[in-house]
């Protein structure tokens, strides 16, 4: 493996050497080629990774991860892909749980046939620093990191990163993610058109939202009523989960160090009903005994953070821990020993999370850029209805109509969820079956909803 990265490398010197009347810059990306992963199956596509320096002060550094589409990379999209948290890395639970080319399984990559490069040339960054293999060589620089530097940083990051990849520089550009990239995403977007006033640099065409942290309070209290729908709580705990103590009060208080009593006399009568034994990511999928046990951390106290369920992830971990993955990936561990889903050493911003990004939303529907907000119908973290609600409420307020009244979509001859559209700018739609990481367990489905948003296109009707 490293012998062909040299030859790469090698080659790449020789041809900047050639150009270097022509632009030596256009050449960069060869020193990012990935000939292989280990244990991937033959595949016909390009893939690139590496390092963006996003502060050379600090030495701050992001680190990315590129699957070109599968076929004619040169008239397809490019989509950013990012996963949240805060904290959480894009590569392992995007690119090798959700929507990237290959799942790990054992010693070998398994191809994901649902995979978003067939319709997108996809870039999945590790965002902020501390996050996967992305550093800063100032261990400070993890102290309150928050949203405002990350957007930042994110900008930065795609600045340079066209830089390297100068063909995608006027390509049409989607930003998609999930989670906690509810506030990465428009506030990225946001960033970028306020960037293109003084030069036009991105083609943004769309942003796209998977069960998406959007309004805190609306966002955090549908668990409630999704809990008690699904026969997660009783109805006597339904009511003190609304009316004594909701969920938006709690992680206020949590967040700010001082839960109060009747707070946690609530909140340790709803996690004693809804057990750690279901996962609410997706309360119909069976956990992962071993991490339930070996994970306390992340799992208590009642699921507050937006991390990742750990059950997806074993195989994850173990494959970008092998050396020689992350020497194919041209990776490095700066300051930590281990490669972790969502990071241990990242100080963020907690109270962010009440920052609200749903009038961002807005913004860019003003400006122009079509919106897809999609909830996996399984997750009650951010469940459905709250994403429903914030998004009925925004067409509201923009005032725009109905154009596709809530119907079923279809996947093949199956109902893959339902979906209502706004003014032809603002779509909501679920995905039937789906955990809060919808392409990791519909991937299919997911992959028709995405090929919809792409093409503009309202969600097939019938089949
Ligand atoms: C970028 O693409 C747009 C169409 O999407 C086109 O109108 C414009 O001329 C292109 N700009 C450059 C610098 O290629
Ligand atoms: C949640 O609790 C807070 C504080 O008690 C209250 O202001 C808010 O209206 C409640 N929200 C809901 C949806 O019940």
């Amino acid at each position: 493996m490293s012998s062909l990265r040299w030859k790469t490398m090698a080659m790449a010197l020789a041809l900047s050497q050639l150009c270097l009347f022509t632009g030596v810059e256009a050449f960069l990306s060869l020193f990012d080629i990935i000939p292989a992963l280990p244990g991937q199956p033959p595949v016909s596509f390009q893939q690139y990774s590496g390092y963006v320096t996003v502060d050379e002060k600090n030495q701050k550094a992001l680190f990315y991860y590129f699957a070109e589409a599968e076929i004619d990379p040169f008239s397809k999209p490019l989509v950013l892909w990012l996963n949240g948290g805060p904290g959480c890395s894009s590569l392992g639970v995007g690119a090798f749980s959700e929507n990237g080319p290959f799942r790990p399984s054992g010693q070998i990559l398994v191809k994901n046939e649902y995979s978003w490069n067939r319709e997108a040339n996809m870039l999945y960054l590790e965002t902020p620093i501390g996050v996967g293999f992305s550093y800063s060589t100032d261990t400070s620089a993890y102290v309150g990191v928050n949203d405002k530097i990350t957007a930042r940083d994110n900008l930065v990051f795609l600045q340079k990163w066209f830089v390297k990849f100068p063909q995608y520089r006027n390509r049409s550009l989607y930003i998609t993610g999930e989670s906690y990239a509810g506030h990465y995403v428009p506030q990225l977007a946001q960033l970028m058109l306020q960037f293109n006033k003084k030069q036009n640099l991105f083609n943004l065409k769309g942003v796209a939202l998977g069960n998406p942290v959007l309004e805190f309070a609306t966002d955090f209290n549908s668990r409630a009523e999704y809990f008690w729908s699904h026969g997660l709580i009783s109805d006597s705990t339904y009511k003190m989960f609304t009316s004594v103590c909701n969920y938006s009060r709690y992680v206020n208080e949590y967040f700010r160090g001082s839960v109060s009593s009747i707070c946690s006399r609530v909140m340790s009568q709803v996690g004693r009903e809804t057990s750690r034994f279901v996962d609410k990511y997706d309360v119909t999928l069976d956990v992962c005994i071993s991490s339930v046990f070996a994970q306390p951390k992340v799992l208590s106290p009642q699921q507050v953070g937006e991390s990742i369920d750990v059950c997806v992830e074993d195989e994850t971990v173990n494959y970008l821990n092998r050396r020689d993955v992350q020497m194919a990936l041209h990776a490095r561990l700066v300051g930590v020993n281990r490669w972790e889903v969502c990071s241990n050493i990242l100080d963020y911003e907690r109270l962010d999370v009440e920052i609200p990004t749903i009038s961002i939303v807005g913004e860019l529907i003003k400006a122009g850029i079509p919106v897809l907000v999609y909830s996996g119908d399984q997750d009650s973290v951010i469940p459905l209805t709250g994403s429903r609600t914030l998004v009925q409420g925004l067409a509201e307020k923009l005032g725009l109509k109905t154009t596709v009244p809530y119907r079923v979509w279809f996947e093949g001859k199956q109902v893959g969820g339902w979906t209502q559209v706004y003014g032809n700018v603002l779509s909501f739609a679920t995905i039937r079956g789906a955990s809060h990481e919808a392409p990791f367990s519909q991937p299919e489905r997911s992959l028709v909803l995405f090929k919809a948003f792409l093409d503009s296109r309202p969600l097939p009707e019938a089949f």
